[in-house]
């Protein structure tokens, strides 16, 4: 009996542990976020999608004011995806909010505008996983489908105390089985919630409480005194570097800013002109129109494949006719700044420069 020892071979593992998780959730774990009132599927979808990359205190901002704007798939399916963009502009991780908008048009050509409550047809739509889909059911509808996120992968690995490295494909397969077996048929959406909140407020990366645990007793992580040292991850290696020199242009409290393309790095988002290529220490915008240039400081931006360091070069110029530099773009102020679907590390910087 190699296989899954840690699950004992017996279901009675399995209430305590539900039972106390439940419970937890019950006293300590969170009910009050925006997404947990007025549950639906539309909802909760919205929410696990802001969640995936992003901390819940930055999300709950963008998730009401997402919300005002698109209270239903209809509305969402009806904006234009500039405008879902805009609003998701400071979120990072573009491709969510334009899979959002996707998924909220086959929403309504294929599922009558009704949001799906079967797995697999959550699953079929743009930018919905396995977890995600499993969230959205077990959170807003009370289904019993197990989910793994980051947090819930912690938990588990710990609970049974499992020494391969986390990204490992085996380790990802055992997890999901060890989540589904765990996985009660009743109060699903409590115990789901429970094992996000146990792994955010108490299960924690590094300085875990496991005094205030409610499942201490049944951890192995915990038993064998380890949990320190889990989850294992494998090492990585360093991601490329890439660098592109950016020119802030200004005149008087406007900033140019220009569409990118759409392929490349930030498709269709708004940024700042690239310096050309091939004038590496001159700016491409003729002497005439400069009245004065600075050298910012870099800013460092990581995506999933490389990391980019932005070289920005404030350059006031006399002019705000963009066709002197050949440039095609909107001269943006600050009270613009929401209103573009701007990269995140340009709307930081135009915020610290407008
Ligand atoms: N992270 C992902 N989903 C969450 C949720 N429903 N509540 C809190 N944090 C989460």
């Amino acid at each position: 009996m190699t296989q899954n020892t840690y699950l004992m071979d017996s279901s009675s593992a399995i209430k305590p542990f539900n039972e106390a998780l439940v419970t937890w959730q019950n006293t300590y774990g969170r009910h009050d976020l925006p997404w947990q009132h007025n549950l639906n599927r539309y909802r909760v979808w919205i929410s696990e999608v802001m969640l995936q990359q992003t901390q819940v205190n930055t999300v709950i901002p963008y998730y009401q004011r997402f919300m005002d704007h698109f209270p239903d798939v209809q509305t969402l399916s009806m904006a234009s995806v500039d405008k879902v963009l805009a609003l998701w502009s400071g979120l990072g991780y573009y491709r969510r909010g334009r899979f959002l908008w996707e998924a909220a048009r086959v929403v309504m050509q294929k599922h009558h505008g009704i949001m799906p409550k079967k797995p697999n047809d959550l699953i079929n739509l743009p930018g919905i996983g396995q977890s995600t889909a499993h969230a959205i059911l077990s959170l807003a509808d009370n289904q019993p489908f197990a989910i793994l996120d980051g947090n819930v992968k912690r938990v588990l690995i710990r609970y049974a105390g499992l020494k391969t490295p986390w990204q490992d494909p085996k380790t990802i397969k055992k997890l999901w089985q060890l989540a589904e077996y765990l996985m009660p048929q009743y109060y699903c959406r409590e115990y789901n919630q429970g094992l996000m909140d146990l792994g955010t407020s108490i299960c924690k990366k590094s300085k875990p409480l496991c005094e205030q645990c409610p499942i201490q007793r049944h951890c192995q992580a915990h038993i064998q005194g380890i949990t320190h040292l889990l989850p294992i991850t494998s090492p990585r290696k360093p991601l490329p570097k890439r660098s592109q020199t950016l020119l802030v242009i200004k005149h008087r409290d406007h900033i140019l800013v220009t569409k990118r393309p759409n392929s490349g790095i930030w498709p269709n988002l708004w940024s700042l002109p690239e310096q050309q290529i091939g004038q590496k220490d001159q700016h491409s915008i003729p002497k005439e129109w400069v009245i004065s240039s600075q050298t910012l400081q870099n800013i460092k931006h990581k995506f999933t494949h490389f990391e980019l360091t932005i070289n920005p070069v404030l350059l006031e110029t006399n002019t705000q006719d963009a066709e002197h530099f050949g440039i095609q773009g909107d001269w943006l102020s600050r009270s613009q700044i929401n209103e573009y679907a701007l990269a995140k590390p340009i709307k930081t910087l135009l915020q610290k420069l407008l």
